[in-house]
């Protein structure tokens, strides 16, 4: 099991700060924000970790936390050359996951306080080719990828509507994604949205229409530090939380 934590994007809502210096390296407690991801991977047994990131942080990430030796990781870098939506940053993971091997993908700004090993436990007896979500309860979905459940029970996921006027659910789907490789070619399949972006909720609608995506929710603290108040939050909730 591989990890991919994608670390791009702008941040604008945290403009001005992120205008110098990029969002997931931002100050949460005492480390900068990338360090809890790489942690939270590190506990769940993945050590063989891929960063993405911009061109213009690169040097900035390979300056502080080098191999990764120092966290008991090895990091990858792959510079996304410019900024198309979650998938399309996914898209540098390609060549770095082996055919059939499966991988956790983190957005670097969402932090948690979960153990992932035993969603990752449940997701390796999944079959290949499908993929698992981790969802939150959260007072506004609205501005999140809401799943929209069937009555089974278990409820399926029927499809994830991106950050919807009327939400199906009261769930945010988080950034926390497993995939094996068939993921790649799904990718391969979705058009830019309406945002111009290819859309990771597009990518896990293919999943969940041919009732391929599992789903686990998690039981402890989740946000996904993207504006100043979300930020400081995350600082005080994981002040002691690396040593
Ligand atoms: C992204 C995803 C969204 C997900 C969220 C979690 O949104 O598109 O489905 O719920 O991350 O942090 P963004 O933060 O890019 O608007």
């Amino acid at each position: 099991m591989r990890g991919v934590i994608l670390a791009g994007g702008t941040g604008t809502r945290l403009y001005p700060l992120t205008r110098m210096l990029n969002k997931h390296l931002l100050p949460v407690g005492k480390y900068p924000m990338i360090c809890y991801g790489i942690d939270r991977l590190r506990r769940a047994g993945i050590t063989d970790i891929l960063l993405v990131v911009t061109r213009q942080s690169a040097g900035m990430y390979a300056d502080f936390l080098g191999s990764g030796a120092d966290l008991g990781v090895s990091i990858t870098y792959r510079v996304q050359e410019s900024a198309g939506g979650i998938a399309q940053a996914l898209e540098a993971a390609r060549d770095f996951v082996p055919p059939g091997e499966r991988f956790v993908v983190l957005l670097g700004d969402n932090l948690f306080k979960d153990d992932l090993a035993p969603y990752v436990d449940a997701y390796l007896k999944q079959p290949a080719g499908t993929a698992k979500v981790l969802l939150k309860p959260v007072d506004d979905p609205r501005r999140y990828g809401v799943p929209v459940f069937d009555t089974g029970d278990p409820a399926w996921i029927v499809r994830i509507e991106e950050k919807p006027e009327h939400p199906g659910s009261g769930y945010c789907v988080t950034g926390i994604y497993m995939y094996d490789t068939e993921v790649f070619r799904l990718i391969r399949q979705v058009s830019p949205s309406g945002r111009g972006e290819l859309e990771i909720t597009d990518v896990n609608n293919l999943y969940a229409s041919a009732r391929k995506l599992s789903y686990d929710v998690l039981k402890d603290w989740w946000s996904d530090a993207g504006t100043f108040d979300s930020l400081r939050e995350a600082g005080e909730k994981l002040k002691d939380a690396l040593p």
